[in-house]
């Protein structure tokens, strides 16, 4: 049979039609609920602490540190009070051996020493005086003084919150792996090396890197209007807003500010319908769940997010290469009829390889529209070794990949068109802009990410064409890094008040 029929059949799996967006949908809402109403569900649905969204006006200086995918990102922030920041910051990637540490120690050491090194470089005029001040307060009292630098920590795994700057790892996700954190409060872990190096910094706030870029879109979106969920697509996926307090009908422990009424919520829908209730399963979503760190866990993320899309893409090209009847990437002259030796794909390629296939490559693949498809062939050759593609090779790489990418955004409406619905903003009775921050690697590069879900949000009952036009979905850049350092500064008025 022709390639591209072939291609076609097996593509088929990944259509994730109108239908099955509106069953995801009802099933969606139907979790977050009950994770509102207890622990243990499989999507956590955790309590922030924040209770408000900033609206622009807010100032100061602040640092905020960023850990959760493949990059440990410091940055200090200027907020300038009239939506707009000043960001420095510096970034290193996190050695894989301290992503598996035996201790949580090792990991955190090193991100003290990041710390440390930052503000030698762009704070050294803070940094001596601060120092030697620190020297001199040993007291916890130490913290009220004014010269402190407050950090907000952004740290992007699941974590049962027990205050603005309290919080236990619940567990890892996106190829982390260090049991001994488990259960651990990070952000004592964090000040505990901050203090053996001796540095002028309190951990202020611990922040999810979804409730950073809420509260980043809310400070910089445009009209002033408030934010109702920040959501990554990146190495990860998961989304945070802000829910009324009376719908939270499992304790919420500790001390808030009770008086708007709302608290942000951190679902971690990453792991929604773990159970598979209604999540599509092809035999490419079993293999990959088989070969991870976390077999049964983080489902919806697996099907979503950057880390996991090129694994399925993988997965797929494997197969259809190993199908003799299929004829892709073969070498029509080679003599041999094994079926790797008969294909045009280097000995070196990491395409046989866990994650050798980097998501990367379907933001390419998306992208080239032309007719010989010259930018995808010679990314497929210089990234994976696969020689002398062939045009119809090169559209069956990009028609697998679309199917997979078009399955991810039809999925990540889901979460977004259940958070619309359970808002009730809809019936508010205005035309109001439906405000939502995004960011990641595939809201920002992967060409046509947003108009697939806003395509398959319009096909959501009770959304429709018009509720669609309501929701407004932007990007909210650095948003971990600014939306940290706006929760350091509502933490520090709490602290002010007495609140922490
Ligand atoms: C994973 C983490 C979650 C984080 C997301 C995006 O799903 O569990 O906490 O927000 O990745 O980085």
């Amino acid at each position: 049979m022709a390639l591209a029929q072939e291609t076609k059949r097996i593509t088929a799996q990944f259509e994730y039609t109108d239908e099955d967006v509106n069953t995801g949908v009802q099933e969606f809402l139907r979790q977050m609920n009950e994770g509102l109403q207890k622990d243990g569900t499989s999507m956590s649905q955790i309590p922030t602490y924040v209770t408000g969204v900033p609206n622009g006006t807010e100032k100061g200086l602040y640092l905020a540190v960023d850990l959760g995918g493949t990059n440990f990102r410091v940055c200090s922030i200027h907020l300038n009070g009239d939506t707009t920041f000043n960001l420095t910051y510096s970034k290193v990637a996190i050695p894989k051996e301290l992503m598996t540490a035996k201790t949580a120690q090792e990991l955190f050491a090193f991100l003290a020493k990041q710390i440390e090194l930052f503000l030698k470089t762009h704070h050294e005029e803070h940094f001596e005086a601060h120092t030697q001040r620190r020297q001199t307060i040993s007291t916890p009292d130490g913290f009220a003084d004014e010269h402190l630098f407050r950090l907000g920590f952004t740290f992007s795994f699941p974590v049962q919150q027990f205050g603005i700057n309290k919080g236990t790892l619940i567990r890892w996700t996106k190829g982390f792996d260090i049991p001994d954190a488990i259960g651990k409060d990070v952000c004592a872990l964090l000040q505990d090396e901050i203090e053996k190096l001796h540095l002028p910094v309190k951990v202020a706030a611990l922040v999810n890197d979804t409730v950073g870029t809420l509260m980043a879109r809310s400070y910089t979106s445009p009209g002033n209007t408030s934010t109702l969920l920040g959501a990554i697509f990146g190495t990860g996926t998961n989304g945070a807003y802000v829910e009324k307090v009376t719908n939270i009908l499992k304790p919420v422990e500790g001390q808030y500010d009770k008086s708007t009424g709302n608290m942000v919520i951190n679902t971690e829908w990453g792991s929604f319908d773990n159970q598979l209730n209604v999540l599509p399963n092809t035999s490419y979503d079993i293999e990959l769940d088989k070969m991870s760190v976390n077999p049964g866990i983080q489902m919806f993320e697996k099907r979503v997010s950057g880390m996991f899309l090129g694994e399925i893409v993988r997965l797929v090209i494997v197969d259809m290469l190993k199908n003799p009847n299929i004829s892709l990437f073969r070498d029509e002259n080679s003599s041999f009829n094994d079926w790797q030796s008969t294909t045009t794909i280097g000995g070196d390629s990491t395409i046989m390889r866990q994650w050798g296939l980097d998501s990367s490559i379907m933001s390419i693949a998306a992208a080239d529209n032309t007719p010989e498809f010259s930018t995808l062939r010679q990314q497929l050759e210089s990234q994976l070794h696969i020689y002398a593609a062939s045009s119809e090779d090169a559209q069956a790489f990009k028609n697998v990949a679309y199917a997979v990418g078009r399955r991810a955004a039809r999925l990540s409406a889901v979460a977004i068109g259940a958070i619309v619905l359970q808002s009730g903003l809809l019936s508010d009775g205005t035309d109001e802009p439906i405000d939502i921050g995004v960011d990641g690697s595939l809201v920002e590069h992967y060409p046509y990410f947003r108009d697939m879900i806003h395509e398959a949000l319009s096909a959501i009952k009770g959304i429709g064409s018009e509720g669609t036009k309501r929701i407004r979905i932007g990007i909210a850049k650095d948003g971990s890094g600014v939306g940290a350092a706006l929760i350091a500064l509502v933490a520090a008025g709490m602290e002010k008040h007495n609140t922490v």
